[in-house]
Order: C-alpha cells, then structure tokens, then sequence
C-alpha cells in the first residue's frame, strides 16, 4: 500500500496527518500545479449531475470544500462535506463563511469508510482526488453508495495516467520533478508531493476503477477522460 510517510501509523493516520500539514498551503499549490484546470473538470463532472435536480449533496473528502462550493451551481438545499483532515476543514469552513455559503454547506470530521448518516441520505454525491486516498476502497465507494438515495448519483474526479505524446512526457516530467521540488518547498512537507505521483501510479484507473464501482453494486457506471488523460470523471447510480 502506497502511503506518505512509510511509518508505522495506517494510512489514514499518515493522509490525515499528511494534509493538516499542508492545509493552509493547499488551495494555492492545488491550483498552481493544476495552472487551475482542476477547477474546470470539477464544474464538468458537476453538469453530470444537473438532470437529477439533486437537492442535498455529500462532497466526500472535501479538503478545503472546491467540490461543495461548485455544487452551488445546482442550488442545493444543502451540502456536506466531510474529511478526515480537521486541517483542511478549518481552512475550508473560513472560506465559506468569507464567501457567505456557511448556510447551505457545512463541512464536518468523518471517515468516507464509516459515514456518520443513515442510509438513503443524499439525492448526489461528489468525490474529488480523495478515492485515492482511501484506506479501503472498496469500503469507502460501498458506504457512499449506502447513504446514497436510490435514484441517486456519485461522479469522482480522479488522477489517471495519460497514454498519448506529448501530454503524456509533460505530465510524467511535471509529476516526477516539478510537483515534488516546488511541492516541498512551499508545503514544507517532504513527503506530500512525492506520495501525490506515487499513489496515482498506484491506483485504479479507467475501466479498472468503473469494474469496481459495478463490484460495489452502482448501476450505470462510466467515465470521461479529461485533458488528454490527465485525469477522469467517473460516474454511477443507486
Ligand atoms: C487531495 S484532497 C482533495 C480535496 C478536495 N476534494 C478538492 O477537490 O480539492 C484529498 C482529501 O481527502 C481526504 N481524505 C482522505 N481519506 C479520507 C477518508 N477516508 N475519509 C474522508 N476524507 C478523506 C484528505 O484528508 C484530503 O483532505
């Protein structure tokens, strides 16, 4: 199992560790190492979900709340967002009340792969660059799919591995060499930036990551390729 630091803490002590260590410097690295496409893919993978006229949304992992604040293009009644990382929620709770959205989206401690709500919650659920993560994958997507209501959708936004020239030597260079010296040097942590490319080689991807999502029992799957591959969209209902 890819994780941070190598010690001897689970994995979802050292990512929890890992982010409070790098929140206050998240949003910007996020956005300068993305040059803010990341933005982009997540009002993408948010049109998905627009037919449904979801009212109430789960944004799982939800680091400093992008992905709930971009679900306010769909006017909820309400979003939560929740992470294991008390760090990123302090930082992500600020910008919300800075941005007035406190009423609507509220952002709480919790572990995607033991969900602090009952079943048939949520009419949508979001998951940015968090599956990855996950201690359990299979334990994470299964609860999510389990406090989602039947009828309901979950899109995840995550980090594949580009095939083609020459996006796909850019990206290798930029993960292997950009990310981990500018990454330590602004975040301070020595690892973040390294576990980043790391767990990606490591994970799932594209059909790979749709099979388990049927595995976990989500009806409908797929997924969309983004910028060249750099990252997909993927889908599935309840
Ligand atoms: C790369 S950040 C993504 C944040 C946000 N979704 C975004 O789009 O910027 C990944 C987040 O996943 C959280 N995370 C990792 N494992 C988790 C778990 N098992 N349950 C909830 N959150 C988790 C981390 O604490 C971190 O804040």
């Amino acid at each position: 199992m890819v994780t941070p630091y190598k010690n001897q803490e689970s994995k979802k002590e050292q990512v929890a560790t890992m982010f409070n260590n790098i929140a206050g410097k998240y949003d910007f690295l996020n956005h300068f190492f993305s040059l803010g496409i990341d933005i982009l893919w997540r009002k993408k993978a948010v049109k998905l979900l627009k037919p449904l006229n979801a009212k109430t949304f789960l944004d799982v992992a939800t680091g400093t709340g992008d992905f709930a604040i971009e679900c306010m293009s769909l006017k909820p009644d309400k979003v939560v967002g929740i992470d294991i990382s008390q760090g990123m929620i302090d930082v992500g709770t600020k910008k919300l009340k800075e941005k007035g959205l406190d009423k609507t989206i509220s952002l709480q401690l919790g572990d995607s792969e033991n969900l602090p709500f009952e079943d048939n919650t949520f009419d949508a659920e979001t998951v940015a660059f968090g599956v990855r993560n996950f201690e359990n994958l299979e334990v994470g997507l299964a609860e999510m799919l389990r406090v989602l209501k039947p009828g309901g959708k979950t899109v995840v936004i995550e980090f594949s591995k580009p095939k083609t020239f020459p996006v796909k030597q850019l990206y290798y260079f930029h993960f292997k060499f950009i990310m981990p010296f500018f990454g330590r040097l602004i975040s301070k942590d020595k690892s973040a930036y390294t576990y980043l490319p790391e767990s990606v080689m490591a994970f799932p991807e594209r059909t790979n990551f749709t099979d388990i999502l049927t595995k976990v029992g989500y009806k409908d799957t797929g997924y969309k390729a983004l910028t060249g591959g750099i990252a997909c969209i993927y889908w599935g209902s309840k």
